[in-house]
């Protein structure tokens, strides 16, 4: 650092080759440029940030997503974290950046087509997409749901996983070497009671990465889904259950471990930290105590059966 205390701005920009992009590391000591110098490497540092390979989350506010994003800010890439509040996307760039990633915070609704095609327009290049935003509404059974929660799943989970690949599907080929992460579920393939309307979301988003890879085959882009189990993260479940702290507690009780959302989050970096021609088409990822959707082994106290 500086007599001043001060970092000078780009003299200390160190670019390291990890294993997932180009990572910019401060590097400590050496004297403060001169101001053509400092010009210069201004302009290289920000030559060097046009290379910096880009990687999109979506739904990075919480869960799974803000996991997801300190994985692929591990890796090396600069992460754009996307969701609708800024205020938890600005704390998770602060995090990341004091750990030495690169992170950008980009408020956005993926319901909004508009929203979304702002956030495309403002990158000048995107390598991945992690469409994760989205989660269940309501345990009613198909006799009894509210359409407008069918119709809230349906527009987060499917039309917004469209509007996030159609945005940047021109950025993606550009790359040259771009990939595609779907958040999907289990749910995508089996049916569950009361699961009806997230049970239909899931099984489309699954049906939306199955067509764009047969779509994209001759074309530099991968398409990867990524299917967990239960996955125990604060806001799912509570948002499933209109905010019933107890129903949503009650979904993993007895689980020794549900999945985490770093578990998750590990796999997703695993697929994408692959070799640009390896595609990981699908994974499904459960705790071990869940063998099926409906079969899980639950080590339940008296106090719990009761
Ligand atoms: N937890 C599980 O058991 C489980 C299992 C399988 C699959 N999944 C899937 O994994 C993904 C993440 O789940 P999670 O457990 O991490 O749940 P979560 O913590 O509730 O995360 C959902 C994320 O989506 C964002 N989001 C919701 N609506 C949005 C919108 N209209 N526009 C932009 N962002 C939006 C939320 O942020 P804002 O509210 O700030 O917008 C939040 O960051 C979901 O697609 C879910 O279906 C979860």
């Amino acid at each position: 650092m500086a007599a001043s205390g001060k970092i000078p701005v780009a003299a200390q920009i160190k670019p390291a080759f990890r294993s997932g992009g180009l990572a910019f590391r401060f590097g400590a000591g050496g004297q403060r440029p001169g101001r053509r110098a400092h010009g210069r490497l201004r302009a290289a540092a920000c030559q060097n940030l046009s290379m910096q390979r880009v990687a999109v989350v979506t739904g990075a506010s919480s869960g799974i997503g803000s996991a997801t994003a300190v994985r692929l800010a591990e890796a090396g890439y600069r992460v754009v974290l996307a969701a609708r509040r800024a205020d938890r996307l600005k704390a998770l760039a602060d995090r990341i950046r004091d750990g030495g990633g690169l992170a950008e915070p980009h408020q956005l609704d993926v319901t909004n087509r508009d929203e979304v095609q702002a956030l495309a327009d403002s990158l000048e290049r995107c390598d991945v997409v992690v469409s994760n935003a989205g989660g269940a509404i309501g345990t009613e059974t198909v006799a009894d749901s509210s359409p407008d929660d069918w119709r809230a799943m349906y527009e987060v989970n499917v039309i917004g996983t469209l509007q996030v690949i159609q945005a940047l599907a021109p950025k993606l080929i550009a790359s040259g070497a771009g990939t595609v992460v779907v958040m999907g579920s289990t749910a995508g393939f089996v049916a569950y009671e009361g699961g009806g309307g997230y049970v239909t979301a899931k099984h489309a988003e699954h049906a939306i990465a199955a067509t764009l890879r047969l779509e994209l085959f001759d074309q530099p882009v991968r398409v990867i889904e990524i299917a967990p189990g239960m996955v125990k993260t604060d806001e799912f479940s509570l948002n499933r259950f209109h905010g019933d702290a107890d129903k949503a507690a009650a979904v993993y009780a007895g689980v020794a471990h549900p999945l985490t959302a770093d578990d998750v989050a590990d796999a997703v970096a695993w697929a994408v930290t692959r070799p640009a021609h390896v595609n990981v088409d699908l994974m499904v990822l459960r705790p071990r105590a869940q063998a099926a959707q409906h079969k899980v082994h639950r080590e339940l106290g008296s106090a719990d059966k009761a």
